[in-house]
């Protein structure tokens, strides 16, 4: 079981750093009713993926690996888990966005979005990308325990 939630585990993880890598291609291009859509499509996968990595993560604390009394003893994991809670609450601003434009996609329209508005959401996607760069190193210090 073990194994199976570690593959689990890296497979949401690493459709996650792929919709996140996509969202920040396609927000830096042009906005086109193609590339629009394509936006609220990788989000609904971003979403999904942080949702499933969440559950998993939470099994594999409680259930499969050190222990919760381990992981919650660990600064790297406390770390890691915090920034996600952190950047997954600050994803709604551009997710509810994305939603927004689904009237003027339905009838086939480019969506409005202001500069300000696109340099909000532009920036999240950048932190997205940074905290990953930082989880995935607090992963790697709390499996081992340390910095050996
Ligand atoms: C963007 C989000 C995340 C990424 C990229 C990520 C990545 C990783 C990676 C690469 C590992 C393997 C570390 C290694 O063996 O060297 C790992 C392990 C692990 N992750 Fe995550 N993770 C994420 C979110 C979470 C969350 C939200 C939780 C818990 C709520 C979690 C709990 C765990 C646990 C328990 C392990 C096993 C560590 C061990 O072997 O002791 N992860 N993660």
């Amino acid at each position: 079981m073990s194994t199976l939630f570690a593959f689990l585990h890296h497979l949401c993880a690493f459709t996650l750093v792929a919709a996140v890598a996509i969202e920040f291609t396609l927000i830096r291009s042009e906005l086109t009713l193609s590339s629009a859509r394509r936006l609220q499509a990788t989000d609904l996968v971003l979403g999904v993926a942080a949702g499933a990595l969440l559950l998993i993560g939470l099994l594999r604390v409680f259930l499969f690996e050190k222990g919760a009394s381990y992981y919650f003893h660990s600064h790297a994991f406390l770390t890691k888990f915090a920034l996600f809670i952190v950047v997954g609450l600050l994803s709604i601003i551009p997710t509810l966005e994305f939603l927004s434009w689904g009237e003027a996609l339905t009838a086939g329209q480019v969506p409005a979005i202001s500069a300000k508005k696109l340099r909000l959401v532009t920036g999240i996607i950048h932190g997205e990308l940074f905290a990953i760069i930082i989880i995935l190193l607090c992963a790697a210090i709390m499996a081992r325990g340390g910095w050996v």
